[in-house]
């Protein structure tokens, strides 16, 4: 089948490498892809920046499909159902999946305990292929894989499998007030979701911090908030100090993560160095501006080695600090909820659909953040309409 190939850092192409995936265990579906996005998570992964990554390997953790055959003791899909599919790999009946956090499933990743499993997201979590590919095998098909409502546009499907609920779980883990101000750091396709969903927790001011003008601007119109440009600020912290009485915001919110921008120091001993698991300058920035018993929330991903973070700040100031994968399954029912009031729309932030034969194309353009890239959708070939 064509599938994403995995070659190297910045390097992928779409080739025919890849045989047809089968069914492996009776609880298995295969799915035939209809729509495929890249995430800013599998921009780690093309940068090299995440440990594990085998040449070959197939990324995409964010897809809808089609049902094309199913194992014998899956019970809730049949041949034919069109499905979106979370990110998370998750068993559905250990301790954890029964806390509904399906994001730290204990068994669907049995080569690390300190991280669940993911389709597409290295052998580090748990070295299932994604859904990058015109077929993807889903494994524990009864427990992720939800059928698509008819009133429910293809395009907003694909984005509820991550982005969407993501961005919502950032701001639930914010535990925001009526009234609070919050700033979001990054105005990807996350940050954007954060910055939205955190009204409806009732914030009183919300704040982003990018320093890509077109995302900014995006998030401004998008989300009805104030937008700046790190560049511009001198110090954000100061400037976020001085906006707010010198107390601080009351929640801050990390959607950039290993990645980030901003600081010469963090850049080159997390990104180029490797000397932490990732440049940490957004959650330092974080830490530095929430105010004294104020809430961290992360959902941005970072190495599984340590970071250089003001801990001694969390502690003197008396931070929480809350962080986790998003858990899909979990958010879904509430996010179609508020799809279906049309507080949220989705496919608004998906900027450019490429077949899946241009990947490199387009993990380039989303990379380089070329052509105001906001949220890329592959269509494979067999996708049909
Ligand atoms: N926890 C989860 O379940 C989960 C799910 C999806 C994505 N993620 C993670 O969330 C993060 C964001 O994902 P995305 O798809 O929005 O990525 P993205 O790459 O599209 O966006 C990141 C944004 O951060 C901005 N940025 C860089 N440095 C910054 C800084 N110092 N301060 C403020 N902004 C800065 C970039 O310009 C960019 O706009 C990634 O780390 C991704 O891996 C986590
Ligand atoms: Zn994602
Ligand atoms: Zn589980």
């Amino acid at each position: 089948m064509l599938a994403m190939n995995y070659r190297g850092p910045f390097r992928v192409r779409a080739d025919y490498y890849k045989p047809d995936p089968e069914i492996e265990h009776p609880g298995d579906a295969i799915v035939r892809v209809t729509r495929s996005c890249i995430c800013g998570s599998d921009l780690h992964l093309y940068h090299g920046l995440v440990p594990d990554t085998r040449v070959g390997t197939t990324f995409g953790h964010e897809f809808t499909g089609v049902v094309v055959e199913t194992g014998a003791s899956v019970e809730k899909l049949k041949v034919g159902d069109q499905v979106l599919v979370p990110f998370n790999v998750a068993c559905g009946v250990c301790p954890l999946c029964k806390q509904e956090l399906y994001g730290n499933c204990h068994e669907a990743n049995p080569g690390a305990t300190a991280v669940g499993g993911a389709f597409g997201y290295s052998h580090l979590a748990g070295g299932y292929d994604g859904g990058q590919a015109e077929y993807v095998r889903v494994p524990y098909a009864d427990v992720g894989p939800t059928i698509i409502p008819g009133d429910i546009h293809p395009d907003d499907a694909v984005l509820l499998t991550d982005v969407v609920p993501t961005g919502y779980q950032a701001a639930e883990m914010g535990g925001i007030r009526k009234g609070d101000t919050v700033v979001v750091f990054g105005a990807g396709p996350v940050g954007i979701m954060a910055a939205k969903c955190a009204w409806l927790f009732g914030a009183g001011r919300v704040i982003v911090i990018d320093h890509l003008e077109y995302r900014l601007e995006f998030v401004r119109n998008y989300a009805q908030c104030e937008a700046y440009d790190f560049r511009s600020l001198g110090d954000p912290v100061l400037f976020l100090k001085k906006t707010t009485d010198y107390y601080g915001a009351d929640v801050c919110i990390d959607a950039v993560g290993c990645e980030a921008a901003g600081s010469f120091l963090q850049t080159f001993t997390g990104r180029k160095g490797m000397l932490q698991g990732g440049s940490a300058t957004a959650l330092y920035w974080a830490i530095n501006s929430v105010k004294k018993g104020g809430i961290v929330s992360v959902v941005s991903v970072y190495g599984p080695t340590g970071n250089f973070i003001p801990i001694g700040n969390v502690v003197n100031k008396g931070i929480t600090l809350r962080a986790n994968q998003a858990s899909v399954k979990r958010l879904l029912p509430k996010m179609i909820e508020h799809l279906r009031s049309g507080y949220i729309d989705p496919k608004a932030i998906i900027t450019h659909r490429v077949p899946l034969e241009e990947v490199a194309d387009a993990y380039h353009l989303f990379s380089a953040k070329l052509d105001n890239c906001i949220k890329t959708v592959l269509i494979p070939p067999s996708a049909g309409a």
